[in-house]
């Protein structure tokens, strides 16, 4: 069959930060950064990044451009006959199920840029954002109609095709991305008051440092680089094979690193601009659409054209970020549709974005209509979120790297990181160690963690 590549190796990294970048650096990190020492989080979590993340990373790149296929071709490809070959379609089917609740929270960045635009916030009192953000999700027709129109941007990019659609428009969105970035953190570092916040997110506070923290570090490193899911590894099918594997992964780290930290200079300094306790802004949606909205006016001048300005830029960095981590879960799906099951690019994406649809209203709809469906306590969205993110995830990163380091052929292994030779790989041995042992152990304690039994232990 003949196969895209990508047509040059920019295009390449930033497709491949262009997943990594998403929701979970912008929402998640400040926030883990600030509770959990400042400097010595980052610390922390650049060493998770460096020793766990990136031998997971390098052995995704690698599996992917060695067997030029799809996720599930992959691993059945390189695990000639033996059962390791579950591990790319667990892959496959995780990065899909990811993406119905994903592309959810996508809408929702849309709908709150338009908000932003009409100045929809202007006047509101602190107390209602709260019943702005629930009145907005639990309506059956507004997020599901931003909801569609997410998927069907997604969608449309992935017709395009790897160069026209994927690389093209990673190529526009992330330069984008990066200035809004850029902009919003000075913006917000030159508020009254700010430096508070960035000593808030900066200062090395070890006493707050236990295992806690180090485990936190290494779930968000592993979710923030988009790995187990077989994203990086359908990405790197379409990688020449002259690409250098270790300096592609080093690359998309550092900008996925780099844009986590410049979101906590956006967020911390105006939370302490308007003092607001930072312990109390949330985490996740709530920190995204309730907190900030209101931090934003506060801080920016109620209804004034800045307040305008910066709280649209933001929701609109949150979409961007969040669209081309969609297209990297959707392509994910569409390689292994369109190529197992033989179907035309078109044919295949448009199954993956039924069932995207499909399963997706569902997740939308159980803020409100479907509320009271409950699954082991939690409503539709929440399984999603939770079985994904906290089951698959991690069980899938543990066994790519026992398959890495254990059942990969060393001598591939050596040949392709080194591009037969053409580079030096003095890190080989330790990349095969943490391969083998670190990873999985790391994996079990974040796994553990993730089912709550630490917390007993460590209060
Ligand atoms: N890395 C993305 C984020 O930080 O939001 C989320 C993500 C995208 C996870 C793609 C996994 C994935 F395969």
């Amino acid at each position: 069959m003949n196969r895209e590549n990508f047509g040059s190796r920019l295009g390449a990294i930033l497709a491949a930060a262009g997943s990594a970048v998403g929701l979970g650096n912008v929402w998640r990190f400040p926030i883990e950064t600030g509770q959990n020492g400042g400097a010595a989080f980052i610390i922390i979590y650049i060493l998770c990044i460096l020793l766990l993340g990136l031998p997971v990373m390098i052995s995704e790149f690698l599996i992917g451009r060695y067997t030029h296929t799809n996720t599930a071709g992959a691993y059945r490809i390189l695990s000639k006959g033996s059962k390791w070959h579950w591990l790319g379609k667990m892959g496959v089917y995780t990065g899909w199920f990811i993406l119905c609740y994903y592309a959810v929270v996508g809408g929702w960045t849309l709908h709150y840029t338009y908000l932003s635009l009409t100045n929809a916030f202007s006047g509101v009192k602190a107390s209602d954002f709260g019943n702005i953000f629930n009145d907005f999700v639990s309506n059956p027709w507004i997020p599901l109609l931003w909801f569609y129109l997410f998927i069907l941007l997604t969608h449309y990019v992935i017709t395009r095709g790897v160069q026209s659609g994927i690389e093209r428009s990673s190529k526009i969105l992330m330069p984008t991305l990066f200035i809004i970035v850029v902009f919003l953190a000075v913006s917000s570092v030159m508020l009254p008051g700010a430096s508070a916040g960035v000593e808030f997110l900066l200062r090395p506070d070890w006493s707050k440092v236990d295992s806690k923290t180090i485990i936190e570090a290494m779930g968000q490193a592993f979710f923030s680089l988009s790995l187990g899911m077989g994203c990086l590894c359908t990405y790197a099918s379409y990688f020449d094979k002259t690409t250098p594997l270790g300096k592609t992964a080093l690359h998309v780290s550092v900008i996925d690193t780099l844009i986590a930290i410049l979101a906590g200079f956006i967020i911390f300094p105006s939370v302490f601009n308007i003092g607001m306790n930072p312990n109390e802004v949330g985490v996740g949606a709530s920190l995204t659409f309730i907190s900030l909205p209101n931090v934003f006016q506060q801080a920016l001048g109620e209804g004034s054209l800045m307040s305008i300005i910066f709280s649209a830029f933001f929701y609109f960095l949150l979409f961007v970020a969040a669209l081309t981590s969609a297209i990297s879960l959707h392509e994910v799906a569409t390689a292994y549709v369109t190529e197992e099951f033989n179907m035309t690019r078109n044919r295949g994406a448009s199954l993956v974005t039924i069932v995207v649809l499909v399963l997706g209203t569902l997740c939308s709809l159980s803020f409100g209509p479907l509320s009271n469906i409950k699954i082991l306590d939690r409503n539709i969205f929440s399984m999603f979120d939770d079985l994904s993110g906290v089951i698959l995830l991690p069980i899938g990163v543990m066994f790519i790297s026992l398959f890495a380091g254990w059942r990969l052929d060393k001598e591939l292994y050596r040949n392709e990181i080194s591009n037969h030779g053409d580079i030096e790989t003095p890190y080989f041995k330790m990349l095969i160690f943490s391969l083998r042992f670190m990873i999985p152990l790391a994996i079990l304690l974040v796994f553990l963690d993730q089912l709550g039994l630490f917390k007993a232990i460590f209060k």
